[in-house]
Formats: structure tokens, C-alpha cells, sequence
């Protein structure tokens, strides 16, 4: 049976969070744990209903993506593939759907993994690549400026994220 693409329900919350976490190599044994993943995805089904998708195969949701408006900015919050169900083109039909949300937003943006295939979903969508790092330590609170200091954006600051090109 050919992969298909639907919205997101509340009947697929389980299993979507089941992919999620075979998706990250995560073993989750605790319940804790899983309801918080399952609460996650919860969430943006109430907030955000009509930008959370997944790929069905053979009657088993195969790959999930949720993305989320906030005032003009697009975001990706999710974005996976049953491992067993990979490159088969998955994950890729359900960005394409979530993707379509981006066109009634200013800008977008994805806090991407390092994984090549999203990597790869995402350039091929326009998105531009921008460093991050990664660092440890107390956070010096004292030191954060105060937001009417100025934006991160507005200050020069340097998005860790993808944006895409164009969009401002
Ligand atoms: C990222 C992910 C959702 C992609 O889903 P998928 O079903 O495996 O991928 P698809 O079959 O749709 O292929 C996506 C693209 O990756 C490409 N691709 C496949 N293997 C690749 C590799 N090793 N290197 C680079 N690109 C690769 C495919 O050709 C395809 O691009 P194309 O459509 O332009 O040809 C999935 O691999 C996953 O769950 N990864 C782990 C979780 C993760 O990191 N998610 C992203 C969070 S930001």
C-alpha cells in the first residue's frame, strides 16, 4: 500500500511518541518519561492542530512532523522516521506537508539534529545553515541583558538556528 499522509490525532499520540524515541535512539523504560514525551506532542496538537502530520504505511503511522506558528515565525518542533522505515521517503512526505504552513509566516526556523537526511530535507527547502556550539557552565544571570535591552535579532546577536534566506 502506498505511503500516505494525514493530520495528526489525538489516537496517534502513543505511537508517535514511540517513533520519536526510536527515531533518537532513546530507550524509554521510565512512564515518566514517555507521558512527557507523549504530553509534548499533546501540546502542539492543541496549540497548533492543523500543523502536525504523519505518513502512514501499511497502516502504522511510519513518520511524524509537527511544526508551530508563533506570531510571524514558523518553527519545526518535530520531525521523525521509524528507523525500520527510513529512506524510504517518509520523512520527507510529512515536512513537505508541514512545510506548508511556513507560506503564511514571516520567517522560519528549525533547531536541527546533525542527521544528514534533515540536513538535507531542509537545505533543499531553502534553509540556510548557521553554526552553533555547544557549552557548559553556570549561567551567570546577573550578565543576561534585560529584553528591552534589545533583541537578539535587533543587538546583532547570532541565531544558532536556520533561517530561511529571504525571509527577515
Ligand atoms: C530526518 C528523518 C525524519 C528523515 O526521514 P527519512 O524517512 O529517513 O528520510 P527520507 O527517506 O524522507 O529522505 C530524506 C532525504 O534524505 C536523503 N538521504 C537519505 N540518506 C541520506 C544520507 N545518508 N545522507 C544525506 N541524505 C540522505 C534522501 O535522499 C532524501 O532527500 P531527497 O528527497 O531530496 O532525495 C529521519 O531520518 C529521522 O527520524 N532521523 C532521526 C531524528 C532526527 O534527527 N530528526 C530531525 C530533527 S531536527
Amino acid at each position: 500500500m502506498p505511503l500516505t499522509v494525514r493530520a495528526l490525532t489525538s489516537e496517534d499520540v502513543e505511537r508517535a511518541a514511540r517513533v520519536m524515541a526510536d527515531a533518537f535512539g532513546m530507550r524509554v523504560s521510565d512512564p515518566a518519561e514517555r507521558r512527557r514525551m507523549e504530553e509534548r506532542i499533546e501540546h502542539l496538537l492543541r496549540t497548533d492542530p492543523e500543523r502536525g502530520f504523519v505518513a502512514v504505511d501499511d497502516g502504522q503511522v511510519v513518520a511524524v512532523a509537527q511544526a508551530m506558528v508563533r506570531e510571524r515565525l514558523w518553527c519545526l518542533s518535530l520531525l521523525v522516521a521509524d528507523p525500520s522505515a527510513r529512506r524510504a521517503g517518509a520523512g520527507r512526505a510529512v515536512f513537505d506537508r508541514a512545510l506548508d504552513g511556513l507560506a503564511g509566516a514571516d520567517s522560519g526556523l528549525i533547531v536541527s539534529s546533525n542527521d544528514p537526511r534533515a540536513l538535507r530535507l531542509y537545505a533543499r527547502a531553502g534553509f540556510e545553515l548557521r553554526a552553533t556550539f555547544q557549552a557548559a557552565g553556570a549561567v551567570n544571570r546577573s550578565r543576561i541583558a534585560h529584553p528591552s535591552a534589545g533583541s537578539p535579532a535587533s543587538s546583532g546577536g547570532r541565531s544558532a538556528w536556520c533561517w530561511r534566506p529571504g525571509w527577515s
